[in-house]
Parts: C-alpha cells; sequence; structure tokens
C-alpha cells in the first residue's frame, strides 16, 4: 500500500516520540513491501516562532493532500504561564482539528499485565480494563462563542451541540461496543446542562437500532471515581468533548503512564493520529520521554488502512518491550538508561527480527545487549 502521511511533530517532546513512531512505520514498510512517504510540517509554539501562526497555511495544505496525519504534542511553559497571550500554541492544534472535521477522538485504555504493579491503583482493580473512549472533538465548549469583557473581569465559553453532531460519532460508539462487549456508557451533566440532555435525548433515539448494545448513563462526576474505583465495568465510553479530555487523562493512571495513551481523530474525509499527552517541555531532548504512546499511535494508523497484521505487529513488538523493561524511566525500575531512542531501537529492531531466538533478545534479557 502506498500511504502519503504528514508528520507533524510539534513542540516539546513531540519531535523525539514522533521520531520513534516514523522509524517504526519505515520497518513496517519495509518489512511488508509498503511505500510510505512522510511530509514534515509544523504546528504549535514552533510554528509560531516562525510564522506567527501555530497552524501556517503550508500545514493545512500539507496534511489535506495527506492519506493521514502523525501528530506529536504542542505547547510552551511560556504560553501557559501568560493568560494574555493572544496567540497560542494550541489553538493549532484545535483549528486542525475543526478544519480537517476530525469529530471522533478514539483513546483506548489498555491494562497491560505488565505493567498492573506501575498504576498506582490495585492489582486487581485493574486487571483486564479495556476501555475505548469515544470522545466528540470539533465542538462543545471548546469551540463555542468566547467572550471577554472590556474591563477584563467577565468571560464565558458557550458549551453548544446540534443534535448532528452528536448524532454521528454515537453511531460510531454504537458500532464499536457492537464489535466488543456490547456496553455503551453515555458521559454527560444531563442533570445540570441543557446540552448533555440533548445528549441524552439523541442516543436515547438512536439506542433502538443497537439491540444488541446495553445503553446505560452516568454523570460525568460520577463516572471520575467510577472510573478509578472499577474500571473493568467500562466497555465504550462517549462523550463530549471536554469530558473526554478530562476523563481519558484520568484514565492513564489505570495504564501506569500517561506516555502510553494512543488515539486516532477520525472524520470523513481525514484522519488524525497522536499521543494522548502533552508537550511536557521540561522532559524536551533528556531523552526520557515515552515514544509508546506515539508507535501505537502510528499502529492505529495501520489499522485505520485495514493493515491488521502491521498493526498487530507493533503492538506485539510493543508488549514485548514492556515485558523486557525496555522502557524509559516513567515505568522502569529495572534499568535507569533506556532512552526515548532505545525504545524506538528496540521495537523497529522486533519488527525486522520478530524471532523469539533473536540473540539480541536473549542478551537483552540478561541486560547485555548493545542495546542497553
Ligand atoms: C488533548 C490535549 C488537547 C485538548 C490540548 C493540547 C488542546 O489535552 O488532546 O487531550 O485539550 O484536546
Ligand atoms: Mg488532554
Amino acid at each position: 500500500m502506498k500511504l502519503n502521511i504528514a508528520v507533524l511533530p510539534g513542540d516539546g517532546i513531540g519531535p523525539e516520540v514522533i521520531a520513534q513512531a516514523v522509524k517504526v512505520l519505515k520497518a513496517i514498510a519495509m518489512e511488508f513491501n509498503h511505500v510510505f512517504t512522510f511530509h514534515n510540517a509544523l504546528v504549535g509554539a514552533c510554528a509560531i516562532d516562525k510564522s506567527g501562526d501555530p497552524l501556517p497555511e503550508e500545514t493545512i495544505s500539507i496534511c489535506k493532500k495527506a492519506d493521514a496525519i502523525l501528530f506529536g504534542a504542542i505547547g510552551k511553559t511560556s504560553y501557559d504561564l501568560d493568560p494574555y497571550a493572544k496567540v497560542r500554541p494550541e489553538q493549532g492544534l484545535l483549528k486542525l482539528r475543526k478544519t480537517l472535521d476530525l469529530y471522533a477522538n478514539i483513546r483506548p485504555v489498555i491494562a497491560y499485565e505488565d505493567l498492573l504493579t506501575k498504576s498506582s491503583l490495585k492489582k486487581t482493580q485493574i486487571k483486564d480494563t479495556d476501555i475505548l473512549i469515544y470522545r466528540e472533538l470539533t465542538s462543545g465548549i471548546y469551540f463555542g462563542e468566547k467572550t471577554l469583557s472590556e474591563d477584563g473581569n467577565i468571560a464565558s465559553d458557550i458549551c453548544e451541540y446540534t443534535r448532528d453532531e452528536v448524532e454521528r460519532i454515537a453511531h460510531l460508539a454504537f458500532k464499536a461496543a457492537q464489535s466488543r462487549k456490547r456496553k455503551l456508557t453515555l458521559v454527560d451533566k444531563a442533570n445540570v446542562l441543557e446540552s448533555s440532555r440533548l445528549w441524552r435525548r439523541v442516543v436515547q433515539e438512536l439506542a433502538p437500532q443497537y439491540p444488541d448494545v446495553k445503553l446505560r448513563y452516568m454523570y460525568i462526576d460520577n463516572a471520575a471515581m467510577e472510573l478509578i474505583i472499577n474500571p473493568k465495568q467500562f466497555d465504550v465510553i462517549l462523550t463530549e468533548n471536554m469530558f473526554g479530555d478530562i476523563l481519558s487523562e484520568e484514565a492513564s493512571v489505570i495504564v501506569g503512564s500517561i506516555g502510553l495513551l494512543a488515539s486516532a481523530s477520525i472524520g470523513k474525509d481525514h484522519a488524525m493520529f497522536e499521543p494522548i499527552h502533552g508537550a511536557y517541555t521540561k522532559a524536551a531532548n533528556k531523552g526520557i520521554a515515552n515514544p509508546i504512546a506515539s508507535i501505537l499511535s502510528a499502529a492505529m494508523l495501520l489499522d485505520h488502512f485495514g493493515l491488521d497484521d502491521e498493526a498487530a505487529l507493533i503492538r506485539e513488538a510493543v508488549d514485548k518491550s514492556l515485558k523486557l523493561h525496555i522502557t524509559t524511566p516513567d515505568l522502569n525500575t529495572k534499568y535507569d538508561n533506556i532512552t526515548t531512542t532505545k525504545v524506538g531501537d528496540f521495537i523497529e529492531d522486533f519488527i525486522n527480527n520478530p524471532d523469539e531466538t533473536n540473540l539480541n533478545f536473549t542478551n537483552i534479557h540478561l541486560g547485555q545487549s548493545t542495546i542497553i
């Protein structure tokens, strides 16, 4: 298969982790005889530095022409500390999601057997957790009208949803549930918010089209607690933009590190794949950033094109790296010298030679490999 992939590394740790994902995709292309071409473009603080615009026209055009987009992270401490900044790196990502109409953000939360002890939650509580979060990505409070009074003392952000916006992502979530444990939880705040009541009405109306899916509702405050107390009760979670942002980051506690959570942002004509973590500026260029979320986002990119064996091989390589403690310091208690690049090298190496008898793995196991 020929794929033209736009690569937007962004800021902070974005470039280091995305470099590993690209390396892994190149290994896959080689192994399976695909032709993947990569086109880099600027977004976020680095784009503001260069052109004053967090999403330059050239970036939009590269993304529109691409079959898929691989996105790293955006943000910079100087903007975080300046609530008066008129232009912000995040505007680049939000505008990109909106321009390409990437309305469904899909975030898998899987508790890896080998990482159960890394979570601050109890092992018995999180074992076998397998949740798929469907977060609406192009509407709601993120994109509603914003106001600030002239004296700077009153501000507002409108949370608005249309029936169509709810319907299209709800259909995807119902279908996803059909292919899994057939449980769908709509998370909202329908006891307070009119927009949440619209979500409930629309989802309730669609439910008869999916009679095999067990639908239930949960308020966001309650869901935030239930996700920690008993994450195994969830299969597919459907929710609006901001609740999904918060809930998915909370869910990373179950997995052991936010550096593991990947996502796919899907629209009718475009698809983007991005780790859910941010730019983590203070970790940039230290070799400590976990590239697995980006590498698993690359696997989701392959899923999107039906390249199932390819995606499975990446996941197998990731599992192996976790099993052998070839991971960055956020997860590693065994070795203290595994860098971002070394994790990428190991996964690339596994893809090139997944044979268990590969001497390199034996050596790694013994802690004697050149990789280590
Ligand atoms: C995410 C991020 C973004 C969001 C930020 C960087 C704008 O937190 O993708 O989860 O809030 O959507
Ligand atoms: Mg977030």
